[in-house]
């Protein structure tokens, strides 16, 4: 049974931009860094994302528009009677884990967009955004709100459907969020001393990178196209036998690579230009920026733009989380869609609530030595989502019959048995081979 389709390419490239544009670009590059050497973090990312990032994702789309079907549906399809459908699994848990604390930042975005509104961040305590984040943050009322309140926004939309919810919010959110982005990066750039934060953020320091650096970088990577967790397998489920894999992922990945780029841009200039910290970790954006946007002439509705922008790059990507969940529930019965969103977006709220008390009750419950919401991303961003794409690469590149990859991939593109060859060597041993070195040094074996 053919089951509901994007209604166009273009709706498909922009629902999957949305999944990966997030605060993977927006929140976690600029910070990571901010602290892992500039220039040098972003062209290591750069390569990892085109050669090892694009492999992967083709790898991801094959898979799903193969079978048509959710993951754990579509794994056993390929591979019946063996545990490979674990695969699609781990990619619910590990999507459920992202959607648990994305949605605690989502709400803090929130927080911080109704307050801009209402003139709640113009008079910090003491003149310090930092002491506002802490007592933000900590405020388990108004940011237990906001996480429930961003969750309700994600299950209104995925509950719409394919076409009616995600295709037509991310229709109308990412082309804002490119919009916004280009005005603030205008401003940022105009700003006196701007160039030293291009420099910063441009100039490579080869000399700053290390093997933790080459990690982070491998990881951002994954993390930023959403790889590893099954989700590009599930939107490309819905996609047309008649569209190009190729072309779709190359949109993708340069529309991602331009918006990290773009956000680079957009912060380190006002972070040299007021002579601030461009080092200051995951608050970055919540406690330096406010200070940059504050000194500025209509910094208030700058910064206003900016969480806007920040909220739809948030939501696209929650509803690529909350969409793994309700399609393999539904897939097979339509109607449930609605149930499946509402029980699955309101399971995962709960399973947020001790990521969101991490900063107020919770600060003093230390799970190896770190705090509750901490150690789920790291789990998330450093274990799980590795395992996963390694067992993707595995999966694709093994288990499928070369014709039936070679068939899929290059369907509706003119491109050759050279493409699929180097596409083949590069899902088959070079990523793994990441992975698995990745993993390694993470031990302390290399
Ligand atoms: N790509 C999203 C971001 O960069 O913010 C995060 C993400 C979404 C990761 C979905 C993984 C995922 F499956």
């Amino acid at each position: 049974m053919a089951g509901e389709q994007w209604k166009s390419k273009i709706g498909f490239i922009l629902a999957a931009a949305g999944s990966a544009i997030g605060l993977g670009a927006v929140w976690k590059l600029p910070y990571v860094a901010g602290t892992s050497g500039g220039g040098a973090f972003f062209l290591v990312f750069l390569v990892f994302t085109l050669l090892l990032g694009t492999s992967l994702l083709l790898a991801e789309f094959v898979i799903g528009r193969k079978t048509q079907k959710p993951p754990i549906q579509a794994y056993k399809e390929l591979a019946p009677g063996t545990p490979w459908y674990w695969v699609g699994i781990l990619g619910i848990i590990s999507s459920c884990l992202i959607l648990s604390f994305y949605a605690v930042v989502g709400g803090w975005i929130l927080t911080y967009f109704i307050r801009s509104l209402t003139g709640g961040l113009t008079d910090p305590p003491e003149g310090n955004y930092g002491i506002l984040f802490e007592s933000i943050i900590s405020n388990h009322w108004e940011v237990g709100a906001a996480h429930l309140g961003f969750i309700v926004i994600t299950i209104l939309i995925v509950q719409g459907g394919i076409q009616k919810g995600i295709e037509r919010a991310s229709s109308i959110m990412m082309p804002a969020l490119f919009i916004i982005f280009i005005v603030l990066v205008v401003r940022s750039l105009t700003l006196d001393g701007a160039m030293e934060g291009v420099r910063f953020f441009l100039q490579p320091d080869l000399d700053s990178l290390d093997g933790q650096t080459i990690l982070f970088a491998l990881g951002q990577a994954f993390f930023s196209l959403s790889l590893g967790v099954s989700i590009m397998v599930t939107y490309s489920s819905y996609l047309s036998k008649k569209e190009s894999l190729v072309r779709s992922a190359s949109s993708i990945v340069g529309l991602s690579i331009l918006i990290a780029f773009l956000s680079g841009l957009a912060i380190f200039p006002g972070v040299f230009a007021f002579d601030l910290e461009p080092n200051e970790g995951p608050s970055l954006i919540f406690t330096v920026l406010p200070a940059v946007f504050n000194e500025m002439a209509l910094g208030s509705l700058f910064f206003t733009l900016f969480l806007l922008l920040l909220l739809f790059a948030t939501l696209t990507s929650a509803f690529s989380l909350l969409e793994i969940v309700v399609s393999s529930v539904s897939h097979s019965n339509p109607g449930r869609r609605r149930i499946a969103a509402w029980a699955g977006g309101l399971g995962i709220f709960i399973l947020g609530i001790p990521s969101n008390l991490s900063y107020g009750l919770l600060s003093e419950w230390l799970i190896f030595g770190d705090i509750f919401f901490n150690q789920i991303d790291f789990l998330v961003s450093n274990i799980l989502l590795p395992v996963g794409a390694l067992c993707i690469a595995v999966f694709a590149s093994y288990f499928i019959k070369r014709s039936e990859l070679r068939e899929e991939l290059l369907r509706g593109s003119s491109l050759g048995s050279g493409f699929f060859s180097t596409w083949l060597v590069l899902i088959r041993y070079i990523t793994p081979l990441a992975i698995i070195a990745a993993f390694l040094h993470v031990l302390g074996v290399w």
